[in-house]
């Protein structure tokens, strides 16, 4: 694999500085960073322009749940390209979606029957919180226009997702554009997630008329560096939205298709939500599609004369391509026992993370959670620089890390072999060491 004919690794830095506008990158930095030029990935390995391999600890933003380009998935777009590209949702249907809509409701959490498709995690989200806002609307609770989101929460970056999250640095200067939320108090303060549940069940006691729905990262808190709570945390949410029959809607775009070691994350506290948000895993991170899953409840809330129709759409809903590889992307868990391959990996991140990784000086907290292992270097947040120098030490080593902020993780792919994953885990604890104060 290398560069397009005539083309340097240099022509590309040049070409990337000049004119592209990356994501979440100071045009300072954009300017000096040296980018790892990649030309081919397969398995956990990015190649690169110099013919370097790096092991990518973070499966592509933590969607990568198979690993780059695998075999069956690319089968599967070839195959669909050779049927049917691409038509836009407006009356029309086909095989893939239909399919693949059927499929997911056969093994979503009980309950979820209905799939709207869209593009990408945040407008999961978004389209999520205007099913429940249009559903209150329409059916006798027009006052239900707040959502109570938590502390440290994350939801992606268009403005409706970007009000739900808590991040100040994500969505801090957007503020004048965002719509209030209603928010508990954070974890960290005294009480900790007991005095976080017992605030939300009173705030939706009082407040029970306003409360259009509860938005969650069921048990992990990606964004914000790898927050856990525990399952009953989820299960008294599930209770109380129940007691002032509002909705649950659970943002499983990072935690869902078994990153946890369970198929969703809501399933270790034997919950269902009433609205479900997929994305990443959904196609395995090769194509750009997400899913918002309803109950009948409320799909029934939109029946009726046209002014009841869900207002939302995207001429990208649904599309085939994305289509095709999700339902493969169904098969290859469903033949290759994914998720059930997830214990033994996941044990092996949870015993390098405490008996090793947690002793290194400089290292202040570890936690972990089937695929994803999380080393706090400081308390600084995003915007902490320990992290990005353990990402040039792992980089030196042939890793790829990405830490948020002061947070060092990996979000491997579930199915990583456990000689790459040793491998991966061993990069981590070197390149920590190197940076230990
Ligand atoms: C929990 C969660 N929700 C939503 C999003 C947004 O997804 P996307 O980047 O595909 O818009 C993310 C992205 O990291 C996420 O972690």
């Amino acid at each position: 694999m290398r560069l397009p004919e005539g083309l340097s690794r240099d022509d590309i830095v040049r070409f990337e500085r000049t004119h592209v506008w990356p994501p979440y990158t100071s045009s300072e930095r954009h300017a000096s960073h040296d980018p790892l030029v990649v030309v081919g990935a397969e398995g956990s390995w990015l190649l690169d322009a110099d013919g370097r391999r790096y092991l990518d600890a973070v499966s592509s933003w933590w969607s990568c749940t198979l690993g780059h380009d695998p075999p069956r998935l690319r089968a599967a777009v070839r195959a669909q390209l050779d049927q049917l590209i691409h038509v836009a949702a407006g009356g029309i249907t086909h095989a893939p979606v239909a399919l693949l809509a059927k499929e997911l409701a056969e093994i979503a959490p009980a309950g979820l029957v209905r799939t709207h498709f869209s593009d990408d995690g945040s407008t999961a989200v978004e389209v999520a919180i205007k099913m429940a806002f249009q559903y209150w609307q329409q059916n006798g609770r027009p006052r239900r226009h707040r959502f109570l989101a938590l502390s440290g929460a994350y939801h992606g970056d268009t403005l409706g997702a970007a009000s739900l999250a808590s991040l100040e640095e994500f969505s801090g200067v957007f503020g004048p554009l965002l719509f209030e939320i209603v928010r508990p108090p954070s974890p960290d303060e005294p009480g900790g997630w007991a005095r976080v549940v017992e605030t939300i069940e009173q705030t939706l006691r009082t407040r029970r008329d306003e409360i259009a729905g509860v938005v969650v990262e069921p048990l992990i808190q990606g964004a914000a560096g790898m927050k856990m709570h525990p399952p009953e945390v989820l299960q008294r949410l599930r209770a109380c939205t129940h007691e002032i029959d509002t909705f649950l809607i659970a943002d499983e775009v990072f935690t869902g298709y078994g990153r946890t070691g369970r198929m969703w994350a809501v399933d270790h506290a034997g919950i269902a939500p009433d609205l479900l948000c997929l994305a990443k895993g959904f196609t395995a991170g090769i194509l750009p599609m997400a899913a918002t899953m309803a109950t009948a409840r409320v799909h029934d809330g939109f029946r009726g004369s046209a002014d009841r129709a869900l207002m939302h759409g995207h001429t990208f809903c649904g599309h085939p391509l994305g289509a095709a590889v999700a339902r493969e992307v169904l098969s290859i868990y469903r033949d290759e026992r994914i998720v059930e391959g997830v214990a033994p990996r996941a044990a092996r991140i949870e015993r390098v993370f405490h008996d090793r990784i947690s002793s290194i000086p400089g290292v202040r907290r570890v936690r972990t959670l089937g695929m994803v292992g999380a080393a706090d270097l400081g308390e600084s947040g995003y915007r902490g620089e320990r992290g990005p120098a353990v990402q040039d030490a792992a980089r030196r080593l042939g890793l790829y890390l990405r830490p948020l902020g002061d947070t060092v993780y990996v979000t491997p792919a579930l199915d990583i072999d456990l000689a790459c994953l040793e491998q991966l885990l061993d990069g981590v604890e070197e390149a920590l060491r190197a940076c230990a104060p």
